[in-house]
């Protein structure tokens, strides 16, 4: 099977294969760049960096590589608005939103040039994101890892997505390898996006002790929390989640404000932050639910030269 082209605005990646922000430094310049280097589409994880940290990550991905880079932002957090423009003004190459969903950000992304991509689950929601003038829409299945906007798999809402806009629509959730790329190709989608399976690389910036727990992880494993954002998150079974499960989590000591809207059931900056130094057993391990079909760490470059291999197996 041979790739198709995906087109968001005027951008043209090698391979239609976009790495999923990843909030909270999990995805940062390192990664990013890798994934744009490989011919792909990095994206740096906005969400819980300040937003001096933000611009320096974006330059130095800018540094690190020549190929598309881009951000994602979730609407959920307070300072939307300020990374986005933020972003803008570093002259990112592309923006995706998702955890909500912002109109203002389409106004603004026609005045600086930078195409808006939205991340939706409903054919409904990509048809106002398309009349609202994104560039292209990632759907995301219940399959995917951090916070999910659906319990329908990818393979239901895709189809109902493709047949609601006619702007490229990239699949997400659940793909881990060349044949899953293939999958969601011959259901319609324009492009991929994966996440899970670039954390477990070599440039992925996170401690060796969350990779080691994806690495671990058995399919009884993955389990759904309940965030302080307000919306479901997909993470790894361990004591702080067996702590949450009987609502005896820590209550957090401060806080900074980062949401628009929070439960303060706990501090979901502080736990993702906590396994993303090593703190595992403090905090939250986003992945995706197909984690446990990751066997090895590889290098970006690798992981690319396998996915491509795999799908031009696929007939
Ligand atoms: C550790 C982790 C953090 C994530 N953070 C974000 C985020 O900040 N914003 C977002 O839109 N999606 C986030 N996601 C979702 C991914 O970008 C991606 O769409 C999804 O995980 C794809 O499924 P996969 O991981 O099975 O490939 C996160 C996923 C993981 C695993």
């Amino acid at each position: 099977m041979k790739l198709p082209q995906l087109k968001i605005g005027q951008l043209i990646p090698r391979y239609p294969i976009v790495q999923g922000g990843m909030a909270v430094r999990v995805s940062t310049s390192s990664l990013a760049a890798a994934v744009a280097n490989a011919g792909g589409i990095g994206v740096i994880g906005a969400s819980g960096m300040g937003v001096d940290e933000l611009r320096d990550e974006i330059r130095t991905a800018r540094r690190l590589s020549t190929g598309i880079i881009g951000v994602n932002i979730m609407f959920a957090i307070r300072d939307f608005a300020i990374m986005a423009h933020a972003a803008m003004e570093e002259k990112i190459d592309v923006i995706f939103t998702g955890a909500g969903f912002s109109r203002d950000i389409f106004g603004w992304g026609k005045e600086s040039g930078t195409p808006i991509v939205s991340i939706v689950s409903t054919g409904k929601m990509a048809s106002i994101a398309e009349r609202c003038g994104a560039a292209a829409v990632v759907a995301e299945g219940t399959e995917a890892g951090g916070h999910l906007g659906t319990n329908h798999s990818i393979f239901e809402i895709l189809i109902d997505i493709k047949k609601s806009v006619k702007i490229p629509v990239i699949a997400a959730g659940g793909i881990t390898d060349g044949f899953g790329v293939a999958q969601m190709l011959k259901l319609g989608a324009d492009g991929v996006q994966m996440a899970t399976r670039f954390v477990l690389s070599k440039e992925c910036a996170v401690a060796d002790s969350f990779k080691q727990m994806y690495l671990n992880a058995q399919a009884e494993d993955v389990v759904l929390v309940e965030s302080p954002v307000g919306m479901p998150g997909r993470a790894l079974r361990n004591p702080f989640v067996d702590k949450l499960l009987l609502d005896c989590q820590p209550k957090p000591e401060k806080c900074l404000k980062c949401l628009k809207q929070c439960s303060k059931k706990y501090c979901i900056m502080e736990v993702l932050e906590n396994s993303r130094i090593g703190k595992v057993d403090e905090g939250l391990v986003f992945c995706g639910q197909n984690v446990y079909k990751i066997k090895e760490i590889l290098s970006v470059p690798d992981i690319f030269s396998n996915i491509l291999a795999e799908v031009e197996s696929v007939s």
